[in-house]
């Protein structure tokens, strides 16, 4: 982590700024005070784990080796475990959906280039994909982080990725070799930024939170006056009733378990692409088009399987309708605001932060 960037940070806690004792070019391994309450919070493997109490207490137990060396100014066992708002219940979701992503994206770690761009142009629509160009990105849950090496071909000027749980590390790899990438370890609830933004983004990741609405409001106090915010959900779609009543019952499963059952949960999908690819060789363009799932016809097996993994085995899903949406943007008077279908199953949003 380069040390230029721990200006953009803040306090998870209380939003003072965040201190480091090391003046050279990059941070590895190492220690960042917080100015305001005097809380530190561990730099592991070039990535400040930047967690409230009680999920930062979460990760000491998942990677204990790595909080050995540590030597606290402010000591685990004195933060106070929960915030105002997480319940018991909250922080169980929470905690289950770290690991649900964890073991998700350390396991599918590879996309194709052409599944990567496919996405994130068709996602942006009826954005231009270049709308990020010579910004300030944040991307609030950023997987593996194909998202940000998409924004970054497209021109944004300096990126940051935050990730929940350990699939932090799968997206610092990838990213590794971009110097204006910043791979960061946080709570959407508890957002460890300045409002420094232009731009700031959630692929997938709304619909996913045991409080969506908190979610995305707390997304815009990292914009500046004037910053933009996207954000891409599930919709309702007339598979969901099914689909949930599978979901509620597999997501209990351990996850190797979740990983194998859900490759035959794929094969429809492979099925329809099939289906929708023939059509097109035999020219039936028309037909082709009222393919269900058509969409999955770019991806591979694999990219099937890792959707399957998302919608069947997380803690948390919701679907939205436009409506349920378009209110979360008029209450916090955000501007220019697009909601656009994608697939019909699911919804673009965005819009512009005051000035
Ligand atoms: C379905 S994945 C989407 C990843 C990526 N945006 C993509 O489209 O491939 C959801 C991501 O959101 C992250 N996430 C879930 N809850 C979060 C929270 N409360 N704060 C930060 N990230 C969160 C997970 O770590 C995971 O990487």
């Amino acid at each position: 982590m380069k040390s230029q960037v721990i200006k953009f940070f803040a306090c998870p806690v209380c939003k003072g700024s965040l201190l480091s004792d090391s003046s050279d070019g990059g941070i590895e391994t190492g220690i960042l005070k917080c100015s305001g309450c005097g809380r530190d919070y561990p730099v592991i493997r070039g990535i400040p784990r930047l967690l409230p109490d009680s999920l930062l207490k979460i990760l000491a137990s998942q990677i204990p080796d790595d909080f050995k060396g540590f030597d606290f100014a402010f000591p685990l066992a004195k933060r106070t475990s929960l915030s105002d708002f997480e319940t018991e219940d909250f922080l169980k979701k929470q905690h289950a959906t770290m690991n649900a992503f964890a073991y998700e994206w350390n396991e599918f770690t590879e996309l194709t280039p052409e599944f990567c761009e496919n996405e994130y142009t068709r996602t942006l629509a009826p954005l231009s994909p270049d709308i990020v160009k010579g910004k300030t990105v944040l991307e609030a849950g950023t997987g593996v982080g194909f998202f940000l090496d998409r924004m970054n071909s497209h021109g944004a000027s300096l990126l940051f990725g935050m990730n929940l749980g350990l699939d932090v590390e799968t997206a610092k790899k990838r990213t590794s070799r971009w110097d204006n990438i910043t791979i960061v370890q946080g709570d959407i609830f508890h957002l460890p930024f300045k409002p420094d933004f232009n731009f700031v983004i959630s692929h997938g990741v709304v619909h996913h939170l045991p409080d969506p609405e908190m979610g995305f409001k707390s997304l815009l106090t990292a914009l500046k006056p004037g910053g933009e915010v996207f954000i891409w959900v599930y919709g309702k779609d007339p598979a969901v009733p099914f689909i949930e009543l599978i979901r509620k019952v597999l997501h209990r499963l351990p996850k190797p378990a979740a990983n194998a059952f859900s490759i035959p949960c794929a094969l429809p999908l492979l099925f329809f692409k099939w289906v929708y690819l023939g059509l097109h060789a035999l020219k039936q363009e028309r037909l082709a088009d009222m393919v269900p799932y058509k969409q999955y016809a770019v991806r591979n097996f694999r990219e099937m399987h890792c959707t399957i993994m998302d919608k069947l085995f997380v803690p948390v899903v919701n679907y939205y309708e436009e409506a349920d949406l378009r209110p979360w943007f008029e209450k916090a008077a955000l501007k220019n605001i697009k909601i656009s279908g994608r697939d019909g199953n699911s919804w673009s949003c965005y819009g512009i932060k005051s000035a």
